[in-house]
């Protein structure tokens, strides 16, 4: 199924990027309806138009509580036909009325191997913790932060000469990989979350299906 995929965005954009060129190229099955940033000249805006995208800024701070910011982003994604939403670097926490309007719907990024480092800076959490191994996390969004079913991870190794800046750069690249691919398997109908043995939610992936 074509994914109606809305991005949210505060900042550069690279993965919104990887998403654009990746259904560009016919690697991912989607139609972004629309970008919206809470950062007004955040760059990821300029990345959207460029790819003939519609764009919006919904800046949390022209809003009196949380949830009437929310209100409004939930108002703006269905206007535009948006069923899946996807948080691309995406700097609010989305709880309550948003998560109960696109449960199972949200799909997060975050540059960490999570359940380790939740929160901000999580590759400077990382490497300032002395891990040898790092990642990101592509998540179904509930409302604690940086958490819920997990569809995919990637690992990177820390290396000598390491800085948080260039542990940054290189979990960064996989980021790219995993945001699509999580989105490809949701588009082709194989991502499916179930109660595990511990009673928490998690994912299963299916396999492909096998043409004819
Ligand atoms: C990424 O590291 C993402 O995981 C984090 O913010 C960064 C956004 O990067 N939440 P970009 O805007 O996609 O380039």
């Amino acid at each position: 199924m074509t994914l109606a995929l809305g991005v949210l965005i505060s900042g550069g954009g690279t993965n919104l990027q990887a998403i654009l060129d990746a259904v560009r190229e016919g690697r991912l099955d989607a139609d972004v309806k629309v970008v919206i940033s809470n950062v007004e000249g955040a760059f990821g805006l300029e990345r959207a138009r460029q790819a003939g995208v519609e764009t919006l800024v919904i800046n949390h701070r022209q809003f009196e509580s949380r949830e009437a910011f929310d209100e409004a982003l939930i108002a703006a994604l269905k206007e535009h036909g948006v069923e899946y939403v996807a948080l691309a670097g995406f700097m609010r926490v989305l709880r309550g009325r948003f998560l109960e309007e696109f449960r199972d719907r949200t799909i997060n990024i975050h540059p960490s191997l999570l359940p380790a480092f939740p929160g901000v800076d999580a590759q400077k959490q990382a490497f300032d913790y002395g891990v040898r191994f790092a990642g990101c996390t592509v998540h179904f969004v509930e409302p604690t932060v940086d958490s819920g079913p997990i569809i995919t991870q990637r690992v990177v190794p820390v290396l000598e000469g390491d800085t948080s800046e260039t542990l940054r750069q290189r979990i960064l690249a996989e980021e790219h990989v995993a945001f699509v691919e999580a989105l490809r398997w949701i588009s082709e109908g194989r991502v499916q979350i179930e109660v595990g043995p511990s009673g928490r939610r998690v994912t299963r992936i299916l396999p492909p299906a096998v043409s004819e």
